[in-house]
């Protein structure tokens, strides 16, 4: 086994040549990233106020085809905004899936709502169709108020919140389709998977919002920094205003129409996130580059990889293998972090935190299954 992980370590520090310490992913800063944020200082708007946030909110919706786009701190509070616009209420279930980064389901329980874990198909790694319609149809109904409800729990199933897991998109039309009949509305967790599309649509556009994540891990960072699009005029307006503490727009007044959020972007990390958005499609190019060198290893090695759907185009944040079990899967981890190759698990599982675990779900097998052999390796642009 040693000598598979050496050969698999080798192989991956021949593709970042030079360097000592491989990262999992790394920003890249080649563009006109300095100049941007020159400016912004130069100017004096580094705050909420600038031409680079609203610029950065075009960009988006012209990258992604939607209609609207609201900048925000980050990828958390997108998210927490998202279910709130959706209506989500306190005491409401949200349902979403136990693989994810603990974000996704810290936003459902900002509002008291509860997450309602099902599970992730194999292939995708994203929320499975099947488990959400077969848990819906043993489990849920929709009463006299046109909304449905968990007949274990009693609780409102109001909205569901699907990831594109580490850039591969999730069946997500079909999650679509099955919400739609349940009156359940879809807010995409699209964090990871800014430059992903689902059957030529850009990941986080098929719900009724999606939400990004700019944060320095991802593909493109801002620092910190999120993103909502959206088709719904009245939800963008809304959540603007609910960005800016839902200040009522006057020359002097502060007059505030609602409780609000300080959670717009600022000017300076907008700035990144403009210079970083230009490079996109380079860098998109470059990854998936990366992945299909990877996959090509992994093919010779007899090793399973996760890959896209043959309806998707991935942009690769994150490339996984798969190894036999925990055990292997424990072994590649102490081996490539000993040996200069950064690699992570996949997330605890979120229903086996002591926040959740009295959250109700569905069989989990699938995620189980899956966190048991996951391993992320590095998979940074290399230009
Ligand atoms: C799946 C997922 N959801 C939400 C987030 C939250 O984004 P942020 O870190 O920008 O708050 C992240 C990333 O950090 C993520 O990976």
């Amino acid at each position: 086994m040693q000598d598979l992980f050496k050969n698999i370590a080798d192989f991956i520090k021949s593709q970042f040549p030079g360097q000592e310490f491989i990262p999992l992913h790394k920003p890249i800063f080649t563009g006109n990233e300095r100049k941007y944020v020159v400016e912004t200082i130069d100017s004096t708007f580094v705050s909420s106020v600038g031409e680079y946030v609203n610029r950065f909110e075009e960009m988006m919706c012209h990258l992604t085809g939607t209609s609207y786009a609201v900048a925000l701190v980050n990828g958390t509070n997108a998210l927490h905004l998202s279910l709130l616009m959706v209506g989500v209420e306190k005491g409401d279930e949200v349902i979403s899936q136990s693989l994810t980064f603990i974000a996704t389901c810290n936003a459902i329980s900002y509002i008291g709502a509860h997450p309602l874990f099902l599970d992730i198909d194999k292939d995708s790694i994203g929320l499975s169709p099947n488990a959400v319609k077969t848990y819906l149809e043993q489990n849920a109904e929709i009463k006299s108020d046109g909304f449905t409800y968990n007949k274990i729990t009693g609780r409102r199933i109001k909205a569901c919140v699907p990831m594109h897991t580490f850039g591969l998109p999730c069946r997500i039309d079909e999650i679509v389709k099955i919400c739609n009949a349940w009156n359940i509305t879809l807010v995409e967790d699209a964090a990871e998977s800014i430059g992903s599309y689902y059957k030529g649509q850009h990941t986080g556009t098929i719900g009724k919002i999606g939400v990004f994540s700019f944060n320095g891990n991802k593909t493109i960072t801002s620092g910190g920094g999120g993103a909502l699009v959206t088709n719904d005029e009245a939800i963008a307006k809304k959540a603007k205003h609910l960005t800016t503490q839902a200040k009522v727009q006057h020359p002097w007044e502060f007059i505030h129409d609602d409780i609000g959020y300080n959670y717009r972007m600022p000017n300076l990390n907008a700035a990144l996130a403009c210079a970083q958005l230009e490079q996109l499609p380079k860098f998109i190019e470059n990854k998936r580059e990366l992945a299909a060198i990877y996959h090509a290893k992994f093919e010779e090695l007899n090793i399973s990889y996760c890959k896209e759907l043959s309806n998707a185009k991935a942009n690769y944040w994150l490339n996984a293998i798969l190894l036999h079990n925990r055990e292997e899967r424990d072994a590649f981890l102490t081996y490539m972090n000993n040996n200069g190759v950064m690699s992570r698990p996949a997330w605890e599982l979120l229903h086996r935190l002591p926040m959740f675990k009295n959250t109700p779900k569905g069989v989990l097998e699938n995620s189980e299954w899956i966190a048991d052999r996951l391993v992320n390796i590095p998979s940074s642009v290399r230009l």
